[in-house]
């Protein structure tokens, strides 16, 4: 399958995508059901999409699961995403690590339950040696919170400069982003990766996240190949 987008010569070939997952909610509006079954059904695109990326070769793939505006959101919505990720955790854990995928997580996450924590870290321990695609969750995650962390370890360090504080960033061991996905006709960044997205390109979609498949990943990434990025020169 990977051969579907293997861009020709000459052609980009995207390394790490990200995705604001974003529309759950409305997806379950439609149906007249709960927003909890939106999430719950965002969690099985999630997985589609792992997978596909897996399939497409990606090296790295993003995920906004949780932004540091979301805890703004009333209590029960807030712990129906955090029992579904720790369900997810341990549901797919084993299929991960079987695959080859590395999993990572960007932002603040320590200060979610000790449960949580413990469950993150283990599986991040469980899959560090994996060489395959790397999974990194955006889990209490903020770009202004993150660049503000990165910005005081690389002050701690010497001279800051734009060099040492994408050494700090969550995302330094990850290839430098290609393409930003939006889901759910919003057209924003909601505080995801702005360091990182200096030069990516993007793609909003009106699809909702609990509709997205492994094809639309592998339509974005057709459409990248194509796409002629210049950082400014000509
Ligand atoms: C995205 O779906 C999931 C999270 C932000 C955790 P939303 O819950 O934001 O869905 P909408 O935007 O209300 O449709
Ligand atoms: C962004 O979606 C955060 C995640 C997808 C986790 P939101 O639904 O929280 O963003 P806004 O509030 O519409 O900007
Ligand atoms: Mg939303």
């Amino acid at each position: 399958m990977a051969k579907d987008v293997k861009a020709g010569e000459g052609e980009l070939r995207a390394r790490h995508v990200a995705i604001i997952m974003d529309g759950n909610g409305r997806w379950a509006k439609k149906r007249l059901l709960p927003r909890a079954v939106g999430h719950q059904r965002g969690v099985e695109a999630v997985r589609r999409v792992v997978r596909g990326a897996r399939e497409l070769g990606l090296e790295a793939l993003t995920l906004y699961a949780f932004s540091t505006e979301n805890w703004r959101r009333p209590e029960d919505e807030i712990s129906d995403l955090m029992s579904l990720m720790k369900r997810f955790i341990l549901s797919d854990l084993d299929e991960f690590a079987a695959a080859g995928v590395r999993l990572k997580i960007i932002g603040d996450y320590k200060a979610f339950k000790p449960e949580l924590v413990e469950l993150v870290e283990g599986a991040m321990a469980k899959t560090a040696h994996n060489t395959g695609t790397t999974l990194a969750v955006a889990l209490n995650y903020g770009s202004q919170d993150e660049i503000a962390r990165a910005a005081t370890r690389a002050a701690a360090k010497g001279p800051i400069t734009p060099e040492t504080i994408a050494a700090e960033l969550d995302t330094a061991d990850l290839p430098p982003l290609d393409l930003l996905i939006r889901t759910s006709g919003e057209v924003r960044l909601s505080n995801f990766l702005l360091w990182q997205a200096a030069y990516a390109e993007m793609l909003f979609t009106d699809v909702l996240w609990p509709d997205f498949t492994a094809d639309h990943l592998r339509d974005a990434l057709s459409a990248f190949t194509t796409r002629e990025r210049r950082y400014g020169g000509r």
